[in-house]
């Protein structure tokens, strides 16, 4: 059973933070780093055939038709924030000057060149860059800005958008789609699960502060089997633990096999605070419609059913209506996309005044 609400009391943060083996990690540390496909390699075109009688490739294509009515144009220079795998990088750069995607995982620009060659894309680069440092760019160097599910996954959301409007051109367009932490309401809040990781398994841990903004991981890391982990638990076997059993004395049965306890806290901006924070870095922001919801939706609706017979006739058949609905404003509390654009007289750089 889960527990039903988020609830600090029963939070095994202080034991996590006093703990000797304690490493307070970066998102990449904590996860990306160890996955061999950010993805599950589930991406389509990326790692498989795009599937027109599924529901996801449709949202896929809603989401890449997305990006490219925000920022795209033939010859554009467009900065992928956070690629993981090489979305949506990968993918929008057949239809563009160039895309460069920026991670701080070693491990994911890696498998983001080699799905590069794979797909034998010329006009898509990768670059690691260091956690919170700034961004190895000029000023005003790119037309526009994607970042899917990754400024949140970065050290200081806040700082990183400023960094992001420092190598924006005046004019140009940042489309951002982000997890907000609303979805988890209701049951969802704190999990804790047995999982792999590179040295054994381990016991995962998420608290997720909904109206905090704010998401706690710990992963107690051990060199047991799951089987061995869950029974010096005591824990019955299932996705999930039980919370209530998760007791700090439970935990401590561990003590002489814990490797590390990692631990990684993220900032998970709402709509709201999303469009805050793009002001405050000077961006003009709103919250809009995606291209994604409305091509979730279109798969299989209306008494005139579309069924496209290829690829590309599904993307003239989506593009007119993602054109559109990412000009429409969505209520912020609702946490929309957004769309952030750097004004066109705006030649700041992001620097302190001196
Ligand atoms: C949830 S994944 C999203 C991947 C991909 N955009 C997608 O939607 O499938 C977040 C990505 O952001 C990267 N990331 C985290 N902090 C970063 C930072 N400061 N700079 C660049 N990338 C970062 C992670 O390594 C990871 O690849």
């Amino acid at each position: 059973m889960l527990a039903p609400c988020y609830n600090p009391a029963m939070t095994i943060e202080p034991w996590a933070l006093e703990h000797p083996k304690l490493r307070v990690c970066t998102s990449a540390e904590f996860m990306y780093d160890e996955m061999a496909s950010q993805s599950g390699r589930s991406l389509p075109v990326v790692y498989r055939d795009f599937d027109l009688t599924r529901r996801e490739d449709w949202h896929d294509e809603g989401c890449i038709l997305d990006f490219l009515c925000c920022v795209g144009a033939d010859d554009a220079r467009i900065l992928d924030f956070g690629p993981g795998d090489g979305w949506p990088s990968l993918r929008i750069a057949p239809s563009v000057g160039e895309v460069i995607g920026v991670d701080t995982s070693e491990r994911r620009i890696e498998e983001c060149r080699s799905n590069a060659g794979r797909l034998g894309l010329r006009n898509a680069r990768f670059v690691r860059v260091e956690a919170g440092a700034d961004l190895p760019f000029e000023d005003a160097s790119f037309d526009g800005i994607t970042a899917a599910s990754s400024i949140e996954q970065s050290v200081d959301p806040s700082a990183t958008v400023a960094e992001l409007h420092r190598v924006l051109r005046p004019g140009g367009t940042m489309r951002l789609a982000y997890e907000g932490l609303r979805r988890y309401a209701g049951a969802r809040e704190r999990l804790a699960t047995v999982a792999g990781w590179a040295g054994g398994s381990a016991v995962e841990v998420y608290e997720r502060d909904i109206a905090g903004e704010s998401a706690l991981m710990i992963r107690v890391c051990t060199p047991l089997d799951p089987h061995t982990l869950r029974k010096r638990l005591a824990v019955p076997s299932g996705p999930w633990l039980d919370l209530d059993r998760l007791s700090i004395e439970r935990l401590d049965r561990l003590k002489a096999d814990i490797v590390e306890v990692r631990v990684c806290r993220l900032r998970h901006p709402s709509g709201k605070t999303w469009v805050t924070l793009c002001e405050e870095a000077g961006f003009s922001a709103a919250g809009t419609h995606s291209g994604a919801e409305a091509a979730r939706r279109l798969f299989g609706s209306g008494r005139r059913r579309f069924q496209p017979a290829t690829h590309a006739e599904l993307t003239a058949y989506l593009f007119p209506v993602v054109d559109s609905v990412v000009t429409m404003d969505a209520p912020l509390n609702t946490d929309p996309w957004i769309t952030a654009v750097k004004p066109a007289g705006d030649c700041t750089t992001g620097d302190p005044p001196t």
